[in-house]
């Protein structure tokens, strides 16, 4: 149950001044590290999966793990889509079960940036999703992560973020201020004047991107100006490594061994220096729980022998599981001959918005027009919430 609404989480830590970390996971050491923290904290936490690290990971198998352990967590989760590349990356973050996304358009010139991300934005909105938009651009400098961000930092301008939150409507917005991704070299130099104006201007909580690195001080100031949640990946990765370097030659599991605990330590510095520390409580009773919606159909059929059923049953599973906001479609058949209805459809909702975005959705509406309604007359529907 404690996966939770993410924008009623940031707006708990924004409106009282502390931040949720949203720690990048590329493993289930990293997942099981992160959440041992929070709870030692009993501070909410953000377990966040990153498109630029799909390579060191397959998403697809990783999420029913991060779903799992999220909702067996003793303090409220939300799992977020870091990065994410285009529309087609959020709809399958979404339809996974991340319940925030990150869209990542910073790189493209202004205008680019605004339509890229208000398209995200209007999918997500109809599933219930709050969105995170980049405006700036934070460059790697160097470490794991450097690499997949090049270029030179522009600076987020706090005119300029006015106009692209009021365009795209975003929930949050991740500012560049003069933070890296990666391993910072030398100093860090921070423009928090420009931050204080951008948050005076917005009004809504900031995000800030790079944090390894930064001092005590620095995140504190950070906070202090609207900074609501910090991405942490480098040092977690580098506590890793250095874990599995310290424990030498060996088989897989000898050399692995205390990864989890490495990362859980690194993880609980952070969670306690941001203020999150035994916040979990307030926030649970802040947030909504992110719970599914069941959409349920019991019908007959008229008109079509078992293998039309079966074709139209394929075709059902493979379209509508595409539309935002589905996270499973499951066919079925009545176990007992006579029963009242003999065929069901199972549809797994991530958020109650998804009822009415799903039904008029075009996707939707194609089959269930052409293909379902015209031989399944004798049916009903419910859509169920789960209650825990
Ligand atoms: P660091 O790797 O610098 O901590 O940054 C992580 C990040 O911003 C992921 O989005």
């Amino acid at each position: 149950m404690p996966l939770v609404n993410m924008k009623q989480m940031l707006a708990h830590a924004y409106a009282n001044r502390y931040c949720v970390g949203a720690f990048d996971l590329v493993s289930l050491d990293f997942l099981q590290g992160i959440l041992q923290a929070a709870e030692r904290c009993e501070a909410p936490v953000i377990l966040s999966l990153a498109e630029s690290h799909f390579d060191y990971f397959d998403f697809d198998i990783l999420m029913p793990a991060v779903v799992a352990a999220a909702r067996r967590a003793a303090v409220p989760v939300a799992i977020h889509l870091d990065h994410g590349a285009s529309l087609e990356s959020a709809v399958r973050g979404i339809n996974l079960g991340c319940n925030g996304v990150m869209v990542d358009a910073s790189h493209h010139p202004f205008e680019e940036n605004v339509a890229r991300t208000r398209e995200v934005v209007e999918m997500a909105r109809g599933c219930g999703v709050p969105v995170e938009g980049e405006l700036g651009y934070v460059p790697g400098v160097e470490g794991e992560d450097a690499e997949r961000h090049p270029g030179e930092v522009v600076y987020t301008t706090a005119e300029e973020a006015r106009r692209y939150v009021e365009q795209t409507g975003v929930d949050f917005l991740a500012v560049s201020v003069g933070t890296v991704h990666g391993r910072m070299k030398g100093e860090p130099r921070l423009d928090l004047d420009r931050l204080a104006e951008v948050n005076e201007a917005l009004g809504l909580p900031l995000v800030i991107h790079g944090g390894t690195g930064l001092s005590d001080e620095q995140f504190l100031a950070l906070i202090e100006r609207g900074v609501a949640k910090i991405n942490y990946y480098t040092a977690l990765a580098d506590a890793a490594g250095r874990r599995i370097g310290e424990n030498g030659s060996g088989g897989y599991t000898a050399r692995v061994a205390g990864v989890a605990e490495a990362v859980a330590a690194e993880t609980e510095r952070c969670i306690r220096l941001w203020g999150g520390a035994g916040r979990a409580g307030e926030v649970l009773e802040a947030c909504t729980p992110w719970a599914p919606v069941e959409h349920l159909i019991y019908y007959n059929i008229e008109g079509l022998d078992e293998a039309g059923v079966e074709s139209m049953m394929e075709e059902g599973r493979r379209v509508l599981s595409t539309i935002p906001g589905v996270l499973r479609v499951v066919t079925g058949r009545a176990v007992q001959g006579d029963a009242a209805y003999r065929y069901c459809w199972v549809v797994e909702f991530c958020h109650p918005a998804v009822i009415d975005s799903y039904r008029d959705h075009p996707l939707h509406r194609r089959f269930a027009d052409e293909r379902f309604r015209p031989v399944a007359g004798n049916r009903i529907s419910i859509d169920f919430v789960s209650v825990e």
